[in-house]
């Protein structure tokens, strides 16, 4: 049974959360808002937990998780060393949407990383997420809270649409803030590498520690979960590049997500804001409406790459398996 706990983000019931933090620690699984997307989580130092998020999401074992934490001083006994650049992107970006890759002590268990010796670790700001994971008083690890392959969860309704009976708790604090998930930076390397781009941008890191490449992206080794197809609402997504036109198939029901000033005809037109950040805020929320509405064929207009471009751009070429529809220029 799936027991769902309604917290208010801005006025935080402890006595609600102690029931969600004594199932995490007694090796269960709880769902909970993030400042990113909504997280499954278990008890990152207990290996049949973390067995459970595998078979509840139905995620590939070779995908590894990330361990959450809520202060500072509790990333030392997850590592075997912080690497020189860490304590200034710690500083900056924690709590928040950045998850650092670094050497992965004995203390969290090894089906977390998938057999890797590298931990990815976040410090979350989201309030529930933070008094949870301190309540629970254990390292927590979570993937986002959907059935593997589908479109993250943004609001508890899509985490009880994917989960309901296959978890012990979702807690439900609302909409999350960014709505796309965390920038995944590995540190192990020489020059840091961006695994997944997020909602911390390469602009905003290269201003801390300088030098930064991207990963190879998509089936990109060191990235297990970017080889997986991701995000992926039923319908067939296809990119658009913002300012281009392209002749779109009006075969069943048509969806087109919009963007700035840029608009094609379909059945159903939704509109992804203004800017990079809004488009992602609503991104993942747009997906599933299309499914819900009945969507047979999704395009979905490009914001340009930079900034939080690049992780929408990242999301929706997933989603859409790499495929973008050439247009003539506008
Ligand atoms: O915002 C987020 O990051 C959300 C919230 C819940 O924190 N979580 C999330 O988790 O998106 P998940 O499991 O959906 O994505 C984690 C990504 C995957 O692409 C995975 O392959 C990568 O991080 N990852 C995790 N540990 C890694 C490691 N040790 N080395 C390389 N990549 C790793
Ligand atoms: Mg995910």
């Amino acid at each position: 049974m799936t027991k769902i706990i309604k917290i208010n983000p801005n006025n935080i019931d402890a006595d609600a959360l102690w029931e969600a933090a004594e199932i995490l620690k007694g090796g269960g699984l709880c769902a909970f808002p993030t400042e990113t997307v909504y997280g499954l989580g278990a008890d990152a130092t207990n290996a049949d937990a973390v067995g459970k998020i595998f078979l509840a999401k139905g995620r590939p074992q070779d995908n590894p998780l990330i361990v959450h934490i809520s202060r500072v001083d509790e990333v030392y006994p997850l590592v075997k060393t912080i690497p020189p650049k860490a304590p200034f992107l710690m500083e900056r970006f924690w709590g928040g949407p950045l998850t650092l890759i670094m050497e992965r002590s004995d203390v969290v268990a090894p089906e977390v990383s998938a057999g890797l010796g590298t931990v990815a670790i976040r410090l979350v700001s989201h309030p529930v997420a933070n008094a949870l994971i301190r309540m629970s008083g254990v390292p927590v690890a979570a993937p986002s809270a959907n059935i593997s392959g589908r479109p993250s969860p943004t609001a508890a309704a899509h985490v009880i649409q994917d989960l309901m009976g296959r978890v012990d708790c979702i807690i439900d604090g609302g909409n999350t803030f960014y709505g796309i998930e965390s920038t995944v930076l590995d540190l192990t390397e020489e020059v840091p590498v961006i695994l997944r781009p997020g909602a911390v941008t390469a602009e905003e890191i290269r201003e801390v520690i300088g030098e930064v490449s991207f990963g190879a992206g998509e089936g990109a080794p060191k990235s297990p979960g970017m080889k997986y197809t991701h995000y992926s609402p039923d319908a067939e997504v296809y990119g658009v590049e913002y300012g281009t036109k392209p002749q779109i198939n009006r075969d069943g029901k048509t969806g087109v997500l919009s963007y700035g000033e840029q608009n094609i005809d379909a059945d159903i037109i939704l509109h992804g804001g203004g800017n990079a950040e809004e488009y992602a805020a609503c991104l993942f929320y747009n997906l599933r409406e299309f499914d819900a509405r009945g969507a047979k064929t999704i395009y979905a207009v490009l914001p340009p790459p930079g900034g939080m471009g690049d992780a929408v751009r990242n999301r929706l070429l997933k989603a859409a398996g790499g495929r973008i529809i050439q247009g003539e220029k506008l």
